[in-house]
Formats: structure tokens, C-alpha cells, sequence
């Protein structure tokens, strides 16, 4: 199994000097992870270069929170991979809900995303989730297998993908999933997984994200299926965040 992975996702806050700030203050708080886990920020566009700056050297890899699937040309305030690559960024959340939802995003971008990624070298955190009405009529694992597979057709080379399972419902809300709960959602996804990608399956992380903090998240991690987690809120102060990482080495494999 790959190591587990802690993103920060800090979604639309933050101005420099402020991202500058959070960024130090994790980087002076992060404990030694060299072999056990990943720790990742996703901090907005505008401040990619001003946070890598802050963690070059450091154990922490830089993501975006999006891109867009051309290489490049006439896209009116789209940003390519290969730029967010230039700007220092290792991964790229793919799909979130927040981007489905508000921006009317499809399976089928999700998966132009993922393989545009993959084609320029940038390692795509690819986020699935049911919503509440989706949850309540009993539908959760077929809305969620459509995802997957949709996200990763097309797709032969697990090496670089890591899945993020974050149920609408939980996200933002206070309202974390169980973790049996996650856990159920998680090893559906990794026989998904095994059916399309055999023992390679295996090695492929799947994050659990929705309201996670450092009070639930040591048994969360603790759970077979669940290798780490992608953060909203409480990536937005280093003490929580911090306690998040911690949690992942005490419990996680
Ligand atoms: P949350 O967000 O931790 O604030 O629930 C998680 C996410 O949207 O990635």
C-alpha cells in the first residue's frame, strides 16, 4: 500500500500574505513524514508561486485545485497544466464537488482532466461523492461507481492517480462520515479498482475528505481503505492541520 497522503485544500481563501503565513507556520510545525506519508497544499491560483517558495526544500508538495484539459490558446482565463507544473505544483484536484456544482462540471471533464494530467506529468487527486438526496434513496454506490469509472476510462497506469471519496453531505458541513460509513464507500471503490487495474489496485490511495478533523480523523485513517485525507476547513489553520498529519502517523499504514 502507498504511503497515506494529507491535502490541504484551501478552496477560494487566503490572499499572499496570508497563504505565506499559513504555509510557514506548517512548514515549522510539520514533523519528520520522510518515508511514512505525503503532505500536500492546494492553495489558490494567485498564490502557487508564493507558497512554493515557502515549502521548496520542505516535505510538502504543491497541488492546484483545478486546471483546465487544452494545452493551450484561446481559453479566457483557464490555466493549463503544463502552466501549474511551470508554477511548481505536483498534483491537481480533479472534480471536486464545489466545481461540479458550481460549475456545471461533468464525468466527462473529470476524465479529460485526469488523462491530460497524467499526459503532462501532473498526478490528479480525482474527488468522488454522493449528495444527501443520493445518500437517502439508497443510491450511493451506483452514483459513485459511475464516477469512477467515467474518471478513469481510457486510464491503464494507476501509478500517479489518487482517488478522494468526499460525500457531499459532508463536506463543509460539520458532518463527517463514519467510519464505517467511509470505510464501506472506500472498499467498494477499491474493488472497482481491482476489477479494472488487478493487484495494481492496490497501491492506489484513496482519500477520505467531508468535514475532517484532528478530533475524527485517527480513526478514520485507522480504517483499511482509507489512506489519507483531502481538508477543507480545517487545513486553514496549522494547529488543526498539524493535528490532521499527526493523527496519520500515529494511525495510519
Ligand atoms: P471540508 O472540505 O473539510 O471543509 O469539509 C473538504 C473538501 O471539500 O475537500
Amino acid at each position: 500500500m502507498a504511503a497515506w497522503m494529507v491535502a490541504g485544500n484551501w478552496k477560494m481563501n487566503n490572499t499572499t500574505a496570508e497563504a505565506v503565513a499559513l504555509a510557514k507556520e506548517i512548514v515549522a510545525g510539520l514533523p519528520d513524514i520522510a518515508g511514512r506519508g505525503e503532505v500536500v497544499l492546494a492553495p489558490s491560483f494567485t498564490v502557487l508561486g508564493s507558497v512554493h517558495d515557502v515549502i521548496r526544500g520542505s516535505n510538502i508538495a504543491l497541488a492546484s485545485q483545478n486546471i483546465f484539459f487544452e494545452d493551450k490558446g484561446a481559453y479566457t482565463g483557464e490555466i493549463s497544466p503544463a502552466m501549474l507544473k511551470d508554477a511548481g505544483c505536483t498534483y491537481a484536484i480533479i472534480g471536486h464537488s464545489e466545481r461540479r456544482k458550481y460549475f456545471h462540471e461533468t464525468d466527462e471533464g473529470v476524465n479529460l482532466k485526469t488523462k491530460k494530467c497524467l499526459a503532462v506529468g501532473l498526478k490528479p487527486i480525482v474527488c468522488v461523492g454522493e449528495t444527501d438526496e443520493e445518500r437517502e434513496a439508497g443510491i450511493t454506490e451506483f452514483v459513485v461507481g459511475i464516477q469512477v469509472k467515467k474518471a478513469l476510462a481510457g486510464i491503464t497506469d494507476m501509478a500517479d492517480v489518487t482517488i478522494a471519496y468526499e460525500p457531499v453531505w459532508a463536506i463543509g458541513t460539520g458532518k463527517n462520515a463514519t467510519p464505517g460509513q467511509a470505510e464501506e464507500v472506500h472498499g467498494f471503490i477499491r474493488n472497482i479498482l481491482r476489477d479494472l487495474y488487478k493487484e495494481a489496485s492496490l497501491n492506489v490511495r484513496i482519500l477520505y475528505g467531508g468535514s475532517v478533523t484532528a478530533e475524527n480523523f485517527g480513526e478514520l485513517i485507522a480504517m483499511k481503505n482509507i489512506n489519507g485525507a483531502l481538508v477543507g476547513g480545517a487545513s486553514l489553520k496549522s494547529g488543526s492541520f498539524l493535528g490532521i498529519i499527526s493523527r496519520a502517523l500515529e494511525n495510519g499504514q
